[in-house]
């Protein structure tokens, strides 16, 4: 039955070949491995045929191969059932059981992390499910994303030992990863869009608590806005404490010269871009979400008064804490995406975590900026 299952998955594989005649290339060879973080690593294995799994393609021959079995589009929706009630039936014993929140990092890496383990899954066809950690008596799975999201697409929750399955997700991981962006960037990002609303729909409760901050912000959501995800960049969060004077000199290279040395925004600075996008749209609010206190003034003072700066109370505090164990942080960086998503621009960095989750969960095509890693999301 799953040798069958494989061959006509194979077949249909190919078909998706034929139909993607104009493969674009891109430079960027998927820089932000989410899972390689874990810092597992073990020899080459393919992955294991333990939950009973439709597996498709070994992913090295596959990979090797320049990813040419790649699942068609039309049937991802169909592979995702399929990963999820494999998922349900095999419980911990999944090919690919997600640990990704019992890690202690931002949210927004274990979303990223979360829907890379997913991605693996139902690309390579494997069962699928959640590991609910319940031994740390963190049960951050539960605390953080069964309290705020819906599970739209119905996986389930392992209750048991530790998956052990992590290297073999994480090898996996680096074939698709790696190579499949540089083979098929918009094909991955695609993949990505279709996945990240699974893993990122928040729910009623939360959504009326996030209309609440916008409100309490003075977020007029029925006008047009530009959306600035704002934090230090990494040379800062990596030095020890920085004192808020110096602070703001770290910020002031965005608001007035170049800092991204990318190809599209060759020497345009933060206020650069906002302004243009303001000026060419005639939009006069900004909704800015740092986690600098001053953002806000200076870009207030780099724009001018006819521009009305907006910033949520509660704020993401991605680079400063990476814990998340306060309600009000997890709350701020929900506050943050939900509003940055639906602006009708957005600006951020694609070296933020937050940034690349923005992005995945906007509408494909609309205007997103980023202003580092050369422009590149
Ligand atoms: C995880 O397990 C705990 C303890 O059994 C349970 O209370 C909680 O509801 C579970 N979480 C999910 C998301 O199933």
């Amino acid at each position: 039955m799953a040798k069958l299952c494989a061959t006509a998955r194979l077949a249909l594989g190919l078909v998706a070949v034929a139909a993607a005649a104009d493969e674009q290339t891109c430079a960027d060879g998927g820089d932000s491995s989410p899972v390689s973080q874990d810092g597992s690593s073990g020899a080459p294995s393919s992955l294991g045929q333990k939950g009973g799994s439709n597996a498709r393609v070994p992913m090295k021959t596959d990979s090797d191969s320049g990813f040419h079995a790649r699942l068609d589009r039309s049937i991802w929706a169909e592979q995702l059932k399929r990963s999820v009630a494999d998922g349900a039936k095999h419980s911990c014993e999944s090919d690919v059981v997600s640990s990704a929140f019992n890690r202690p990092i931002g949210l927004g890496n274990r979303i990223h992390t979360f829907a890379a383990h997913l991605l693996l899954a139902v690309y390579g066809g494997h069962s699928f499910s959640i590991f609910n950690d319940t031994s740390t008596g963190k049960d951050d799975m539960t605390r953080i994303w069964a309290m705020h999201f819906e599970n739209s697409a119905g996986f389930s929750f392992c209750r048991g030992d530790p998956p052990p399955l992590g290297n073999k997700v994480k090898l996996d991981w680096d074939f698709l990863n790696g190579h499949l962006s540089t083979v098929d960037r918009e094909y991955q990002d695609d993949f990505k869009r279709f996945l990240y609303p699974l893993v990122w729909t928040v729910n009623s409760n939360t959504w009326n608590r996030v209309h609440t901050e916008w409100r309490k912000a003075g977020l007029d959501v029925s006008r047009p806005y530009v959306g600035v995800h704002l934090r230090r960049g990494d040379k800062f969060t990596e030095a020890s404490p920085v004192e808020i004077g110096a602070y703001a000199d770290a910020i002031r290279p965005w608001l007035e010269s170049s800092n991204s040395g990318g190809r599209a925004r060759q020497g345009a600075s933060l206020k650069d871009v906002v302004g243009e996008e303001l000026g060419a749209r005639k939009i006069e609010q900004v909704f800015l979400c740092s986690d600098d206190e001053l953002a806000a003034e200076e870009l207030q003072t780099a724009l001018g008064n006819r521009v009305r700066i907006v910033t949520p109370n509660a704020r993401p505090s991605d680079t400063k804490t990476r814990s998340y164990d306060s309600e009000e942080s997890i709350l701020g960086v929900i506050t943050a995406v939900e509003g940055l998503r639906r602006a009708h621009v957005f600006v951020g960095t694609a070296s933020s975590n937050l940034g690349r989750l923005v992005f995945f969960l906007r509408p494909k095509g609309s205007r997103a900026i980023s202003l580092d890693r050369g422009g590149q999301w």
